[in-house]
């Protein structure tokens, strides 16, 4: 039977210093990433902005020592073979996988970052045809105007009716993070209308409890595996 790993990171800090990463904290980070990420990752960072630079970075030496440790190999012979539905296999964006001396590896992976957190889940040795998808939310982003015409079904609207404050974000949260889910599960990603997803009741969506994510209490977290 495919067993579900999964793994959240906190984010990236100097060991011993009180916030962020900043200064030489970004150096320590680009360090590895130049040692550890392929040339296509970094091409790719290196088109972003310091803050998204730093969150991209850090997950993708997260997933690449996550995938590394389930695999028994080093992270550094990886090959990062990330596959777009638009733009195909080895593209620098799309679903995450990794190939090793050029065989792909026996791998089901998948990322979120909210918050600078980052959320992984993992299916060593998956049955044919099994694929996964994991999304993370912080209920801070969902506080704006038209999220529940933009992402909600008229399912999930009723259940959320009657709903404010700290609530309404966090059903609001966990429902989007269900839908991010089951919209990476699938490949398709935000190409699909969030609010034509019903995830209410779905068999192949599941919530993450923090016992189970790592995560801090308040952030919404879903697994689909299908
Ligand atoms: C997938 C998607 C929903 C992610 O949402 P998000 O809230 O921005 O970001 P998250 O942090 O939760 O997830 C990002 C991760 O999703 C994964 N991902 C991206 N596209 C994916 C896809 N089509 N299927 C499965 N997983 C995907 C990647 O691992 C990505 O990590 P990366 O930034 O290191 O590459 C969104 O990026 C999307 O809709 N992408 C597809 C759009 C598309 O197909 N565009 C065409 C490009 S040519």
């Amino acid at each position: 039977m495919s067993q579900l790993v999964v793994r959240s990171v906190p984010p990236f800090r100097v060991p011993g210093a009180p916030g962020p990463a900043a200064g030489t904290g970004d150096e320590l980070l680009e360090a590895a990433a130049r040692e550890l990420l392929d040339d296509v990752e970094l091409g790719r960072a290196r088109g972003m902005e310091p803050r998204p630079r730093q969150a991209f970075v850090a997950g993708r030496l997260a997933l690449r020592r996550f995938a590394a440790e389930l695999l028994g190999v080093p992270a550094a012979d990886l090959t990062a073979a990330h596959d777009c539905p638009l733009c195909g296999p080895g593209s620098a964006h799309g679903r995450p996988g990794y190939t090793l001396r050029g065989e792909p590896v026996p791998l089901l992976l998948s990322l979120s970052r909210s918050a600078g957190w980052v959320l992984m889940a993992a299916v060593p040795d998956p049955a044919p045809g099994l694929r996964l998808g994991v999304d993370v939310q912080d209920p801070a982003g969902t506080d704006f105007a038209g999220f529940d015409a933009l992402v909600l079904g008229p399912a999930e609207r009723a259940a959320l009716h009657g709903l404010a404050g700290a609530e309404l974000l966090a059903g609001r949260a966990r429902f989007w993070a269900r839908k991010e889910a089951w919209l990476k599960q699938s490949g398709t990603g935000l190409r699909t209308a969030p609010d034509t997803v019903e995830v209410l009741e779905h068999p192949g969506i599941r919530d993450l409890p923090p016992a189970e994510s790592g995560l801090p209490a308040h952030f919404a977290a879903a697994v689909a595996l299908a």
